[in-house]
This record gives C-alpha cells, structure tokens and sequence, in this order.
C-alpha cells in the first residue's frame, strides 16, 4: 500500500497539452499552481515542446520496451519524481487533445521497460486535471475527466480533483470569475470543481 507524501515530500508536474501556447488551460491551471505553498516544487512542461514519436505497440511482439530517450525520457523521468501529476487539458471533440493522449498511450510502454517499475511507481500519485471547453454544456468534459479518472484507477493513482474552466479565445477564461474561484482552491480543497456549469 502506498504511503502519502507528506507535504514537505510534495512536488507538481503540471503536463501542458493545448496545442497553442498562452492559452486558458495554462492561464487556470497557473492560477491554481499560485496557491500552491512556495516549498513545494512545482514543474511545468509542454507536450508541443516535448513531441513524442508515434506510439508502437510491441506489447505481444517482442514485450519489453527500451528504456526511454530524448523527450520521452524528459517526460518519464518527470512523470515518476512527482508525487501530484496535473493534466492542463482543454476538451477537444470531448477528449483529451492529442499530445496528452499520445503521453498517455506512451505509458503502455513504460510499464514494460525493464527495472523501470512504472507501475508500482505510479501508484500513489495524486492526479489531477484542469481543463477547459467553449461550450455550456459541462457534459462535454465529462469524457475527458472519465479517462483521466479511470487511468489513475488502473494505476491505483488517487484522483484528487479537477477545476473546469469556459472559454474559447486566449484569456477568456480570465473573465470566468466562478472558475477561478475554483481555482484558487482545487489543490486545498480537492473534488471536481465545476463552479461556473452550476445554474
Ligand atoms: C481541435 C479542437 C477541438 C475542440 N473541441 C471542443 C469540444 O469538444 N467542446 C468544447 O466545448 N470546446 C472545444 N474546443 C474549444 C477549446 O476547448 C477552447 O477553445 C479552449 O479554450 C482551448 O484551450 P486553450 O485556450 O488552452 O488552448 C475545441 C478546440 C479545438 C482547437
């Protein structure tokens, strides 16, 4: 059974996945990281900055995979020193975009690296996401947040929460008063904040 970090053990991976940059899922999720307490380290990469090769599936072929290089190395390293693991993830066609699905499929990989324990290392983790969509309707996050939760239950992860966002241009979100609310309490509070979907 995994232990809960203690605080002083803390340290965020904020995964970026929009596919332009100065977007509202960073601008949300910057405002959530500011209440984070200033001890606890706080990591921020981009997966347009940090593109992954297509994902092969040599699962049943040859069953192990090589230890990761370049930036799936960057990305993996990451991945297993945090103990919270933060998706940014605007809702594209009610999913994940693209580059946070192919870091995902690439952990299908990393489970098999040999002495990597990916897995095992996995387990534990809090996961969390911030997202974002144009759209009133907040079921179309609800994929989105079914993936990400059903991911960290495969990997025994904790699902610990997630702040949902509206806008469409750059900055709009900034204008989303009920969302940043969220925001400013998603990583004290926890749960799935939805604040401005509320009637
Ligand atoms: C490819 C694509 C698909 C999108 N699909 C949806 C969608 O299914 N539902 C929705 O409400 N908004 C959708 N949007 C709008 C984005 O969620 C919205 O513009 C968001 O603010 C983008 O995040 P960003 O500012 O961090 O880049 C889509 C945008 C793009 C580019």
């Amino acid at each position: 059974m995994p232990t809960d970090p203690k605080p002083a053990d803390r340290s965020y991976l904020f995964v970026l996945s929009s596919a332009r940059t100065g977007g509202n899922a960073e601008a949300l999720a910057r405002r959530a990281a500011a209440a984070l307490p200033r001890a606890v380290p706080q990591t921020w990469l981009d997966l347009a900055r940090l593109p992954l090769a297509p994902f092969e599936d040599i699962r049943h072929s040859v069953g192990v995979y090589p230890a990761s290089e370049g930036h799936a190395r960057t990305l993996f390293d990451a991945t297993l020193a945090a103990s919270d693991l933060v998706f940014v993830v605007p809702v594209y066609w009610y999913a994940v975009p693209t580059s946070a699905k192919l870091y995902l499929d690439h952990w299908s990989g990393w489970m098999r690296v040999e002495g990597a324990d990916f897995r095992g290392r996995m387990a534990g983790k809090r996961f969390w996401a911030v997202t974002i969509l144009s759209d009133r309707d907040l079921r179309q996050a609800e994929p989105l947040l079914g993936t990400l939760k059903l991911t960290a239950e495969y990997l025994n992860a904790t699902w610990s929460g997630s702040v949902v966002g509206f806008g469409n241009k750059p900055g709009d979100v900034l204008a989303d008063h009920a969302a940043l609310a969220d925001a400013d309490r998603l990583f004290g509070a926890g749960g799935d904040l939805a604040s401005s979907f509320r009637p």
